[in-house]
């Protein structure tokens, strides 16, 4: 049995370890243990769903059963039942993120990458007592069973409470799909709308795909670097009225390109000039969704059916291969209220692989981001400064 291995090589480990590295190793060790027992039983989306609920209704998640928290790096934090009236509001107080984890078994830089998003997170990561911060994985089998191995070595060190949810990306393919298909043949590759393609417009849907007890998700890819604790990144707060998600702008002149022919019949357009009077289209390494926003948005409802999306695609003359990062490009030409911009710093894109084809001279307008850099996203492979 896997888990009796892993048992066995953790074990093993801990005799070069001193005594509060054991109970370190313990607590991941544990949390080992509600993995593999409790993904024996088919870990299918709905079970998984049924527990956000479940952890979400409950007042303490570590009494909640099958949850995955470990109560680690928190040795004053008093008995489950000395918890004020306040810290009992467990929705309010966990902070989702998600992450696409598919097809990271067999690929050595996509680990690599993960590794480094996640030993910075835990780095950086400060949360408040009584606050959890849920991490979901959207995975197949093979890079589940990766992951979870990974992640007790990555999380070991986090001062914070965590709890890891496991997706099921074909159950999510599966929702996804009806909803999405329409929108595939204008933002996906090839000429098709493949299935399995689906799960890049994810967070296109995420409000409809996710229980509606969840209402905020961020959203992030896995090249990224974190300088700054994930915490401060809640900025829903100040999203404005009618704005659904938050944001940051793309960082290469890409839908300068994208756009041509538009461009090239209106040529008094802001549609893919570069920040800050223009509008260079959008990048979807780190999102802040507001999924009650996007549910009660009547305007952003309408834009995910066919004919409207259609419609735009075709008055834009928009045909892109990008995913969801289109669509939220596309519809922002038109609706940029539905959007609140993150600085810069907050998705500091370092890929620049447009200067070399052909747009070397007009680079710098869209690559160019003052301020502090709080996430690097090393997008196109592109290697991230070190600290
Ligand atoms: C492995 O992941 C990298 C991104 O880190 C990607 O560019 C590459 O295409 C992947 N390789 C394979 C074989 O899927």
């Amino acid at each position: 049995m896997a888990f009796l291995r892993l048992l066995a090589r953790t074990m093993g480990r801990i005799s070069t370890f001193r005594s509060y590295q054991f109970v370190l190793l313990l607590a991941a060790a544990l949390a080992v243990v509600a993995f593999y027992y409790f993904a024996s039983e088919k870990q299918n989306f709905s079970s998984t769903t049924r527990r956000i609920k479940e952890t979400q209704a409950g007042h303490n998640m570590n009494r909640n059963g099958p949850d995955l928290t470990v109560d680690i790096g928190l040795p004053h934090a008093a008995g489950a039942e000395e918890r004020t009236e306040e810290e009992k509001d467990v929705k309010e107080r966990s902070y989702h993120a998600l992450m696409m984890f598919t097809k990271v078994d067999k690929n050595r830089s996509l680990q690599d990458k993960f590794r480094v998003a996640m030993l910075s997170l835990v780095k950086y990561g400060r949360f408040l007592e009584g606050e959890v911060l849920v991490l979901h994985f959207v995975c197949d089998q093979a890079s589940k069973e990766l992951g979870e191995e990974m992640l007790q070595e990555f999380l070991i060190d986090a001062t914070f409470k965590y709890q890891v949810l496991f997706h099921d990306v074909s159950a999510l393919t599966q929702k996804l799909f009806p909803i999405v298909e329409s929108m595939q043949k204008h933002f996906s590759s090839g000429s098709g709308a493949y299935y399995s393609d689906a799960i890049f417009f994810l967070s296109v849907a995420m409000h409809r795909i996710m229980p509606d007890s969840l209402t905020r998700i961020v959203q992030l890819d896995l090249d990224l670097k974190y300088r700054e604790n994930i915490r401060e990144f809640q900025e829903f707060h100040r999203f404005p009225p009618g704005a659904v998600m938050g944001i940051a702008r793309e960082m290469q002149p890409v839908y300068r390109h994208t756009f041509w022919q538009y461009r090239k019949e209106n040529p008094q357009t802001k549609v893919g000039e570069p920040h800050p009077d223009g509008l260079p289209g959008f990048n979807s390494g780190v999102m802040l969704l507001d999924l009650a926003a996007m549910r009660a948005s009547s305007l952003y409802n309408q834009l995910l059916e066919p004919e409207h999306l259609a419609q735009l695609a075709a008055q834009y003359r928009f045909r892109g291969h990008l995913g969801d990062q289109d669509f939220f490009t596309m519809i922002g030409m038109e609706h940029p209220e539905l959007f609140y911009p993150l600085a810069c710093g907050w998705n500091r894109q370092l890929c620049t692989w447009w200067r070399d084809h052909g747009y070397g001279d007009v680079f710098q307008l869209y690559y160019r981001c003052d301020g502090p850099v709080y996430i690097y996203h090393g997008n196109c492979n592109t290697p991230i400064p070190d600290d």
